[in-house]
């Protein structure tokens, strides 16, 4: 079964009630919950992740990089400002994709930038918790396609 490693990043240890009107009511295992119902029925294991700390994350990265199969990553305010990140990730063989709760792009000017767009496979922001759950299904069938390609 295919493993995906789902790296989140500062702060989201707060959801529920980090400004709900953003970023939803959910807690970060309230989503973790929905993540493993919804990949064990699209046969992944997950291993689900948060720190707020740069070097957590870049550590998990490098290990991902020969242990998973895909990455899923919310980088959180990391996303606007680390290049330490960006570098883990350019290490990275397998597939990543960037994900946010809420739509980066419709939020203050210095959210727009990622350092993180470069090196994913593709960007899902702007749905909640369900951006999770859309990311898991891209991340399944980049995952197919590069198994059968
Ligand atoms: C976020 C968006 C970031 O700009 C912000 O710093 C976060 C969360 C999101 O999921 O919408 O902490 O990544």
């Amino acid at each position: 079964m295919p493993n995906v490693i789902i790296l989140n990043g500062p702060n989201l240890n707060l959801l529920g009630t980090r400004e709900p009107e953003i970023y939803g009511r959910d807690t970060l295992s309230d989503i973790e919950e929905k993540c493993r119902f919804h990949a064990e029925k699209t046969g992944l294991s997950i291993d689900f992740r948060q720190s707020n700390n740069e070097g957590d994350l870049v550590t998990w990265i490098q290990e991902a990089a020969s242990r998973s199969d895909g990455i899923i990553i919310n980088p959180a305010a990391y996303t606007h400002t680390s290049v330490a990140i960006l570098d883990a990730l350019k290490q990275v063989d397998c597939p990543i994709i960037e994900i946010h709760l809420s739509n980066i792009f419709s939020r203050e000017e210095f959210r727009h930038h990622s350092f993180v767009s470069p090196v994913a496979k593709g960007v899902i922001c702007g749905f909640g918790a369900q951006g999770y759950l859309l990311a898991l299904d891209a991340i399944s069938s980049v995952i197919s396609d590069k198994e059968e390609g």
